[in-house]
């Protein structure tokens, strides 16, 4: 069993589904998840002793890249921790017809990287209406799954 962290960063409720439909798969895959809006974290909840940190954020802005508000915090520590021999997935939702696709993703994704992380994953962007995407959350959640059984 591994002890798996999501946290998420949702403003119209988008991004909190998809996280809870992750939650969801892999508690009935049997692996331990401590799930958290990101408002309620600070940015060394992702260095604890999780096998793995699901984190979760939408995107917003015009003309370029904007977090979900409540992430921002969190963002911006990311790089002043040290997340070695810390795997992390990324995933959020977002809409293709902007100029930055789910950029918020991109951005949190690389800056784990920047802090020593290993992406455990491809990051899973959701393009509209999640519930409508289902099967892709599913499928995303069942290949971690896999991936933590291995
Ligand atoms: C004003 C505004 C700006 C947005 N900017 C972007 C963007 O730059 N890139 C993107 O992929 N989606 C963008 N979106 C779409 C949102 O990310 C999308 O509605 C998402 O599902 C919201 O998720 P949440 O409910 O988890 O916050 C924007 C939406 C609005 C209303």
């Amino acid at each position: 069993m591994a002890s798996v962290f999501i946290t998420y960063g949702s403003t119209t409720g988008n991004t909190a589904y998809v996280a809870e439909s992750i939650q969801r798969t892999l508690e009935q895959s049997g692996h331990q998840v401590t799930i958290k809006d990101v408002a309620d974290i600070n940015v060394t909840d992702l260095t604890k002793t999780y096998d793995l940190c699901c984190l979760g954020c939408s995107t917003w802005g015009d003309d370029e890249i904007e977090l979900q508000d409540d992430f921002i915090p969190v963002f911006e520590e990311i790089e002043h921790v040290d997340l070695s021999r810390k795997k992390i997935a990324c995933f959020g939702c977002g809409d293709s017809s902007y100029e930055y696709y789910c950029g918020a993703v991109d951005a949190i994704e690389e800056s784990c990287k920047n802090a020593g992380a290993s992406i455990f994953t491809d990051s899973l962007k959701i393009d509209g209406d999640p519930k409508a995407e289902q099967a892709d959350i599913d499928a995303w959640a069942q290949d971690l799954v896999a991936k933590l059984n291995a």
